[in-house]
């Protein structure tokens, strides 16, 4: 069942192209630069709109935090990006204005059904991201629009992030279109750039040798940083996440720019860096920061969809032009390099230590 693969997750990583087409499958048309979610809100709610807010935990929540960044830009819409465990905390100033969205793999994480309720209480209206047909979620939530990734039984989120990112970049042409504030050209080249992403996920994944050499190459580091601006930032929180979980190294993720706010030094000749320069990430003082860690000795990855990628790095990852979904194709690069990393230290890749599919205390 595991289709001749190891484990569940190298399995689901291979699985992004069709998951990814699953999440595009008869919803957008790219000629006429339209999106149909088969969402129950009406012309006038979504012009009403004030507020988005995202609320999801872990991965989802990166994928949340990538979604913010589309929404803001595409569909003009303020918006706040909610660590689930956190959101009871905060104010909901009007919440009659306010869509909230819950981005859940399972549909079943307390943490997210605690914050779906409580945003459901005060009177907002609500939608569920999900992968999961009839899960609790799906079921609470005002609308439900499913990524269509297909089970996925690795603990650690991997094409699912993926079928998030694809699917909350549909909401934000759709509602975009519906509010008048993006036009039926821009909306065919963000469709244009979506529909693209299966076949350079594609190219990343017959890329996956280059991948396992340098995991072998750094299998035995101290630390491992991951630095990322603006889309590449959530990117490389997500790349932490799953290094971290699957290899019980310790990774972190940070904004470029905060590298030299503290983080710095951290950094040593055995604390390989992994940066991402793609469209949407500000590449170039992402390099400035990079230079940084380099004098410290530091050795540097580039995962770069730049065409002429700089000499600083050690290694380059070599990512498919495909606009603002560049990121998230790079972020296959990251899934891969985990999964190398867990494999030389012979982990229990599928069933990590101490961490459960779908979270269902609080
Ligand atoms: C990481 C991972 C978790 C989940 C989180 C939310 O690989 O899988 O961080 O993303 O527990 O789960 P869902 O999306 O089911 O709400």
């Amino acid at each position: 069942e595991k289709g001749g693969y190891e484990h569940y997750m190298r399995k689901e990583i291979h699985e992004q192209p069709h998951a990814v087409r699953q999440a595009l499958s008869g919803r957008i048309d790219e000629f006429a630069g339209t999106v149909d979610l088969d969402l129950s809100l009406s012309d006038e709610y979504c012009k009403s709109i004030d507020e988005i807010q995202i609320i999801a935990c872990g991965t989802s929540y990166y994928a949340g935090l990538y979604a913010a960044e589309l929404l803001e830009q595409y569909a003009d819409i303020r918006i706040s990006v909610h660590i689930a465990s956190e959101y009871e905390f905060r104010a909901n100033r009007d919440p009659w204005r306010t869509l909230v969205i819950a981005v859940t793999q399972s549909g079943e994480t307390a943490d997210t059904l605690r914050a779906l309720r409580k945003a459901d209480g005060a009177g907002a209206r609500t939608l569920a991201v999900t992968n999961t047909v009839g899960s609790t979620m799906a079921r609470e939530a005002d609308d439900t629009v499913y990524i269509r990734s297909g089970p996925e039984i690795g603990v650690a989120a991997t094409k699912t992030f993926a079928s998030q990112v694809i699917t909350l970049a549909l909401l934000t042409v759709y509602l975009g279109r519906q509010r008048n504030v993006l036009s039926s050209s821009e909306a065919s080249t963000i469709l244009n750039e979506v529909s693209e992403v299966p076949g350079a996920i594609q190219q990343v994944l017959d890329a996956e040798s280059v991948v396992h050499e340098t995991a072998k190459e750094f299998a035995d580091s101290d630390a491992y940083f991951f630095i990322g601006r603006r889309f590449g930032y959530p990117v490389a929180l997500e790349g932490a996440l799953k290094l971290k979980e699957i290899s019980y190294e310790h990774a972190e993720g940070f904004a470029s720019g905060e590298l030299k706010h503290g983080p710095l030094a951290l950094v040593t000749e055995n604390t390989p860096v992994l940066a991402i320069l793609t469209e949407g990430t500000s590449a170039d003082e992402t390099l400035h920061n990079v230079k940084e860690v380099e004098s410290r000795g530091a050795p540097a990855i580039g995962v770069s969809s730049e065409t002429d990628p700089n000499p600083v790095f050690d290694t380059v990852f070599e990512v498919p032009k495909v606009g603002l979904m560049e990121p998230v194709v790079a972020n296959v690069y990251l899934q891969l390099f985990a999964y190398h990393v867990a494999s030389q230290k012979d982990r229990s890749i599928d069933k990590p230590r101490n961490l459960a599919k779908s979270v269902t205390v609080e």
